[in-house]
């Protein structure tokens, strides 16, 4: 860091708000928490994380769904697949999920994110009990074949360098607090694990 902006951050002190999450929150009529899928590309992080949201909305829960692949048209389009850029990639989307949380809302995140420390970074951002992993289990060999973007065949012809689950590592969750297997379920039926999951978390009402 440039020492212009380390001085800077010595003399910036924290505003305090007078509203904060919790009145927010209890605003809405409900907690706020960070539901992150992490998983795979083409695991189906996407996909059922969509299908969450709409069972939310439908329910009257305020909610706010965050895709690594939108990201990254917008705030983070200045950043690559290096390992330093990833972890960027995660740390601004963990930033952007807390004042998510901060405003009240159940953020929903869809990331990749194949590194535990930047997992774990962003559970720490938040209070205890306001991250939920859901770690979206698919084998890759079951990847490569549902490609739906078409990503796996252009890395296996060598058009892109360091693939997630290729030649790309992918560090699974250890804890999840939701572990979901999809080539047993559809996604309705996993989301659903996922609403009932967040009920017996306490999140939902
Ligand atoms: N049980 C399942 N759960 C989720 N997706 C499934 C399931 N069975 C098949 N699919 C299909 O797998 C694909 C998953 O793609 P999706 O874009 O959701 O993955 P992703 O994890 O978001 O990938 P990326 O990291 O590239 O964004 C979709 O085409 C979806 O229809
Ligand atoms: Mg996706």
């Amino acid at each position: 860091m440039i020492e212009g902006a380390l001085q800077k951050r010595a003399e910036v002190q924290w505003q305090p708000t007078l509203i904060g999450c919790s009145e927010r929150a209890l605003q809405k009529n409900q907690r706020a928490a960070i539901v992150w899928f992490t998983g795979l590309p083409a695991a189906g992080k996407s996909t059922i994380a969509n299908v969450v949201e709409r069972k939310l909305h439908a329910s009257g829960y305020h909610t706010m769904l965050l895709d690594g692949d939108n990201l990254r048209h917008g705030l983070n389009r200045d950043l690559g697949f290096s390992r330093e850029d990833r972890v960027e990639n995660i740390r601004r989307a963990g930033e952007i999920a807390k004042l998510m949380v901060e405003a009240g809302l159940i953020t929903l995140c869809s990331f990749i994110s194949p590194y535990h420390t930047e997992r774990e970074s962003v559970r720490r951002l938040v209070r205890e009990g306001e991250f939920i992993e859901v770690f979206v289990d698919t084998p890759v060999e079951e990847c490569v074949r549902r490609d739906p973007k078409g990503l796996y065949a252009k890395a296996r012809a060598g058009l892109i360098k360091s693939f997630t689950g290729l030649d790309g590592e992918y560090e699974p969750p250890t804890q999840p607090e939701i572990h979901l297997r999809t080539l047993t379920q559809t996604p309705d039926d996993l989301a659903d694990i996922v609403m009932a999951n967040l009920a017996s978390l306490g999140i939902l009402r």
